[in-house]
């Protein structure tokens, strides 16, 4: 659905007048296109006192495909190191690198600190790097202009490779609706990726819930990377899916996740294995506890939990998810923060965080297979625009960039997790909701 306010902001009349009503101003984000693949303009790369991880982070910078800088005018993306920060008075070291230039940031740039885990054997440490997690949140609230910032805490000891692909997604249009975010990586060496432009060429793909909304944009997305896809979505809804299948060279599959042989069909849809296994399919039963019946409750934990910990169970015993294999759940905000009406959905939601930080580390060691999930907030699709036009229009505008995010933006972040060059994350919750007032 149209957001008739983002395009009335972003013509001068309109921007002077909600400008003088103090209301919310957001600017179009950029997203990825072929012709704009990158950030426009160079990253600055700074470093709060002294690094923990040398000079390999250069390394990594370059990477990206940016020009790194020292010193730039008005730089598209800034990446502080704060990994050597250990005590309060080094934060001082972080006022002094980023006060200085965080004006002449670009519009719609990026800002990513690089930290350290908070250690359990010096408080001092640990407190200064839980530190810069308030310093990043409040950052991204401030930053405006389409503008996010992230903390990226690199595991003690570990070449900063592992935090390549991470990067490149941060330092990206693609990241657009992700800003204020933690992400935690490990120490897993990321595999060889024959060609960035198709990082999942080879790999086969089967995403749920991907006849229409957000599973179709994912299915779309993870075939731009060079996967060959899999769509699977209920058979009422074939007609879809087949028109989804056939815009991607994908193949349908119509099949209701809850069925008992849902792991078993999915097997034999994929005689090579699955390389990538999104489970997106999910559905809401709104009602208040109180009018709640059992049926509604146990529909949406059936769908958006129990199936997903069901299928994901079998393919991982049957060895359908092959090594260096990538499983992505969908959770949300609203499984973070609650929401009036919403417990059987918040619950299978907060459900799914629990399975992928439990699931995670087991997985990577028992098959070679990383888990984690993603946490969208307000996403345009179907499903927000039947929400009444008070609550749609709070939901859009009750986040640091002012506006709805769209599939794609959910998409983009899937496509990262799925990369072989991300093995280093795993076990995490990336909300893809700008930065959402919820949860917060
Ligand atoms: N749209 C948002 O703002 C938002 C926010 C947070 C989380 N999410 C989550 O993202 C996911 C996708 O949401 P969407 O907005 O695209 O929803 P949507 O309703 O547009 O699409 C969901 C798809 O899942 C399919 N599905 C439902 N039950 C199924 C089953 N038993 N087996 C197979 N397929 C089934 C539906 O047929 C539909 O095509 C869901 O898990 C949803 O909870 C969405």
């Amino acid at each position: 659905m149209a957001d008739r306010y983002l395009h009335l902001t972003g013509t001068a009349p309109g921007r002077f007048l909600t400008r003088r009503l103090g209301l919310p101003q957001p600017v179009p984000l950029r997203r990825w296109s072929r012709e704009a693949p990158g950030l426009d303009g160079p990253l600055l790369h700074l470093t709060a006192g002294e690094s923990a991880i040398g000079g390999e982070l250069a390394k990594v910078l370059a990477a990206t495909g940016l020009p790194v800088e020292l010193r730039a005018a008005r730089p598209a993306g800034i990446v502080l190191d704060a990994t050597g920060v250990a005590s309060a008075r080094g934060l001082a070291q972080v006022h002094a690198a980023l006060h200085p230039v965080v004006r002449s940031l670009a519009p719609g740039g990026r800002i990513v600190v690089i930290g350290a885990p908070p250690s359990s054997e010096d408080h001092h440490q640990a407190a200064a790097q839980q530190a810069l997690e308030g310093f990043v949140r409040s950052l991204g609230k401030e930053a405006g202009r389409g503008s996010t910032a992230q903390l990226l805490r690199l595991p003690a000891g570990a070449a900063p490779t592992v935090a390549e692909s991470t990067l490149r997604f941060l330092l990206s249009p693609r990241s657009a609706y992700v800003s204020g975010q933690v992400i935690e990586l490990t120490a897993a060496a990321p595999e060889p990726v024959a060609d960035p432009d198709a990082p999942l060429a080879g790999r086969t793909a089967l995403v749920t819930g991907a006849a229409r909304g957000i599973g179709a944009s994912v299915a779309s997305v993870l075939a731009r990377d060079g996967a060959r896809v899999v769509v699977l979505d209920v058979p009422g809804a074939q007609n879809d899916l087949v028109r989804t299948a056939d815009r991607l060279g994908a193949t349908a599959l119509p099949l209701d996740i809850t069925a008992p042989d849902a792991a078993a069909r999915i097997a034999a849809a994929a005689p090579d294995g699955l390389d990538v296994l999104v489970h997106n399919a999910g559905i809401t039963r709104d009602r208040r506890l109180a009018n709640m019946p059992a049926e509604r409750w146990a529909q949406v934990v059936e769908v958006n939990l129990d199936s997903v910990l069901r299928t994901t169970d079998e393919l991982l015993a049957s060895g359908t998810v092959n090594r260096g294999g990538r499983i992505v759940a969908t959770a949300s905000i609203a499984g973070i923060a609650g929401n009036d009406g919403q417990t059987n959905y918040a619950a299978s939601k907060a459900g799914i965080i629990g399975l992928v930080r439990s699931l995670g580390p087991r997985a990577a060691a028992e098959h070679g297979v990383t888990v984690n999930a993603v946490a969208p907030g307000f996403i345009e699709t179907k499903m927000t625009a039947a929400v009444p036009f008070l609550i749609r229009e709070a939901g859009r505008r009750m986040n640091s960039l002012s506006q709805g995010g769209l599939p794609v933006d959910v998409a983009e972040t899937v496509a990262w997790f799925a990369q072989p060059g991300s093995a280093a994350v795993n076990g995490q919750v990336l909300r893809v909701c700008g930065q959402s007032l919820l949860g917060a």
